[in-house]
C-alpha cells in the first residue's frame, strides 16, 4: 500500500516520446511509499466551452483528484509548451471542485538544447492562476537529442542517461517529501 499517490502528464503524444520517457523513468524511481501512475491523455479533445464533458475527461479529473500530487512532463514547441498539455489542464480547471488547487506538481522535460527551459517557464506562470504549488528545486531540463534517450524515449543506460535517472530520482525524492 502507497502512502503517496502522484500521477503523471506528458505534454507530448508521440510514440517515441523522450517525454513519456522521462515518466517511465520517474515511476521506476519513486521513493519507497510513493507511487507514479502516466495518465493518458490522448483521447481528450479540444477544450470547448459547449462540449458536454467526454468520458476521457471524467476519467481524468477522478484520477487527479484523488492523487495527492502532480508531475507534468512538458515538451517544447515553438518556445513554449507543446498544446497537449495546457489542453489537459484547461480542462481540468473546469472542474467545479478547483481539483487543481493546491496540489504538489513536480515539472520535467526534454527538447533541444536549453531542455525544455522555456516551456516550462511558460507552463509554469499558467501554474500560478490554476494555483497548483510546483517545485522551484530541482530543475529538470534534458537534451532529447542527446545519447540520454534511447531511439524509442526511454531513458537510456548510458553516462548522460544514468545522471537523467539520478535527477528525476532527486526531483521524485523532493517532491514525496513536499507533499
Ligand atoms: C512543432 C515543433 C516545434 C518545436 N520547437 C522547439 C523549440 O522551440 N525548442 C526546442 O528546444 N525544441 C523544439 N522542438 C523539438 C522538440 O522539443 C523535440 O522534438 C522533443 O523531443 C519533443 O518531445 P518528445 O520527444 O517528448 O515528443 C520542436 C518540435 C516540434 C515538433
Amino acid at each position: 500500500m502507497f502512502e503517496k499517490r502522484f500521477v503523471a502528464i506528458c505534454g507530448s503524444l508521440r510514440k517515441n516520446s523522450r517525454n513519456m520517457g522521462m515518466l517511465r523513468c520517474a515511476a521506476e524511481v519513486m521513493p519507497e511509499g510513493s507511487a507514479l501512475e502516466i495518465l493518458n491523455i490522448e483521447d481528450i479533445p479540444l477544450y470547448r466551452e459547449d462540449m458536454p464533458k467526454p468520458d476521457s475527461v471524467r476519467h481524468l479529473a477522478e484520477k487527479v483528484r484523488e492523487a495527492d500530487g502532480l508531475v507534468l512532463a512538458v515538451a517544447e514547441y515553438n518556445y513554449s509548451y507543446a498544446p497537449a498539455i495546457k489542453n489537459a489542464l484547461d480542462w481540468l480547471s473546469k472542474e467545479k471542485d478547483s481539483l487543481l488547487a493546491g496540489k504538489t506538481c513536480a515539472m520535467m522535460g526534454a527538447a533541444g538544447g536549453m531542455g525544455s527551459s522555456r516551456a516550462q517557464y511558460h507552463l509554469r506562470q499558467v501554474c500560478v492562476y490554476l494555483d497548483l504549488r510546483v517545485l522551484n528545486k530541482p530543475e529538470v531540463f534534458a537534451n532529447a537529442f542527446s545519447s540520454a534517450f534511447e531511439a524509442r524515449g526511454g531513458v537510456a543506460d548510458t553516462e548522460e542517461g544514468r545522471a537523467l535517472r539520478e535527477q528525476i530520482a532527486g526531483l521524485m525524492k523532493a517532491l514525496s517529501e513536499r507533499t
